[in-house]
């Protein structure tokens, strides 16, 4: 069981799905946020994006109505991604928002409607930096081959470029809720910068990727195939995942993921309790392309149909030897997640034996039959279990199926939250 924070940071207990939001000048040529090195675009040529950049049809609003929509509940987005082009008002260096047709501070206008509509704001930045002459790029992954002409190598001197950044970041905006690092290629090793951070916005909880270990972990995509071996996170974590199968940024020629398996995705890492970013890659006029929202649009539906099984609960998958399915529970409720492909149209909870008051079949709110008997396959144990019968499995096939049990009374041992829990001490006839 992850144990709060006791401080302000814990809204990030309460807000579990967010929206990933990752624009930069590579909007405009719409490939992938990271055009200037995986398309080897030189530095000379790339920084001419900057007087292209004019999002006339940039609103904030329209961003947040899409995530309420969704059910998202908190925005990350991106400062300056590894191309080093600054979507604030900063002073340390002319590459930014502010000079460029559009002349204004992007994140002023986000942090704004962010504030006004209660919805925590993140911010990424990431450490490794394409444009600053400091930044010692020598062609580690996700480097240039430097250094470049003109270029002074001197991390040091980066650092302190950095800090003053992330001051800004930190004084200019308001209230921050999250620091999302991002690509710490020297594996530097620097606790003060999160010790400022922390100082100056004690509610900004703080990723793994940047110059210490910070709060939380940031599984990516479906790089980490542990996590389907584990039933909860032991540390906070929030999983991160695009619309779109090849880029963050805004892609013309997108590949998007199916449905089902953005809403397996979000459902395997929310139901074991680790929080969830959704990106999304806005345009270069500033507004979110089509396809992409609807992608978002679909995931809604389903995450609004299901999300009192995912908000508020804590994840109690050790009550069932079933590994097929995901549990969690809220008080006397449980929820009972069948995130992978059900094999059947029922499904067992083994050991559970318990009789609940009512079962319903949250994607389309009709009651779910069950039954507590003794089925062929058991017979050796010779014990009835709770089994959901007769579930849509071909009718819904296209979605992630969550039972909500009510129960009178759950025996007192399901409610620990321990992992170890003797399964003996779940029978209760
Ligand atoms: C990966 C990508 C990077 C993106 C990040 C978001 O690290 O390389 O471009 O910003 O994922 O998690």
């Amino acid at each position: 069981m992850i144990e709060r924070f006791n401080d302000g940071r814990d809204w990030f207990f309460e807000k579990r799905f967010g929206l990933f939001v990752h624009w930069g000048l590579y909007a405009i040529p719409a490939w992938h946020e990271q055009l200037q090195w995986r398309g080897r675009v030189p530095r000379e040529e790339y920084v001419k994006l900057a007087a292209q950049w004019n999002p006339t049809h940039y609103n904030p609003d329209a961003w947040l109505d899409l995530a309420a929509q969704v059910g998202m509940k908190y925005v990350c987005f991106t400062t300056k991604h590894h191309e080093g082009f600054c979507l604030w008002d900063t002073q340390q260096t002319d590459y930014n928002t502010m000079h460029t047709p559009y002349g204004r501070d992007v994140l002023a206008m986000l942090a704004e409607a962010c504030h006004r509509r209660h919805v925590p704001l993140c911010l990424y930045y990431s450490c490794v930096d394409w444009h600053h002459p400091n930044y010692p790029n020598q062609g580690r992954h996700h480097e240039l081959a430097g250094p470049l002409p003109g270029d002074e190598p001197d991390h040091a001197k980066y650092l302190e470029f950095l800090k003053a950044q992330v001051r800004e970041l930190c004084t200019h905006y308001g209230e921050i809720h999250g620091f999302w690092w991002d690509m710490n290629v020297e594996e530097h090793v620097d606790p003060s910068i999160n010790a400022m951070i922390r100082q100056l916005q004690p509610k900004a909880v703080i990723n793994n990727r940047g110059y210490d270990e910070g709060d939380f972990g940031t599984p990516e995509r479906d790089y980490d195939k542990g996590v389907d071996d584990t039933l909860t996170f032991e540390r906070l974590t929030e999983a991160c995942q695009s619309v779109g199968t090849q880029s963050w940024g805004y892609r013309q020629d997108e590949d998007y993921y199916a449905d089902r398996h953005l809403i397996r995705s979000l459902d395997k890492y929310l139901a074991r309790g680790a929080n969830y970013l959704l990106n999304i890659g806005p345009m270069a006029d500033g507004t979110l392309p089509d396809a992409a929202s609807t992608v978002l649009q679909r995931i809604g539906q389903w995450y609004n149909g299901v999300q009192e099984s995912l908000e508020d609960v804590v994840p109690v998958s050790h009550l069932t030897s079933n590994r097929d399915v995901l549990l969690t529970r809220r008080h006397n409720t449980l929820y009972v997640h069948l995130y992978r492909d059900p094999i059947a149209e029922s499904v067992s909870l083994k050991p559970l034996n318990l009789v609940p008051q009512r079962a319903t079949l949250l994607n389309n709110g009709q009651a779910v039959e069950w039954a507590v008997d003794l089925v062929p396959s058991d017979h050796i144990e010779h014990q009835p279990y709770l089994r959901l019968c007769k579930l849509p499995v071909n009718e819904l096939a296209n979605t992630v199926l969550v039972v909500k049990l009510e129960f009178d009374d759950l025996p007192a041992a399901m409610m620990k939250t321990e992992t170890t829990l003797n399964q003996n001490d779940l029978l209760t006839r």
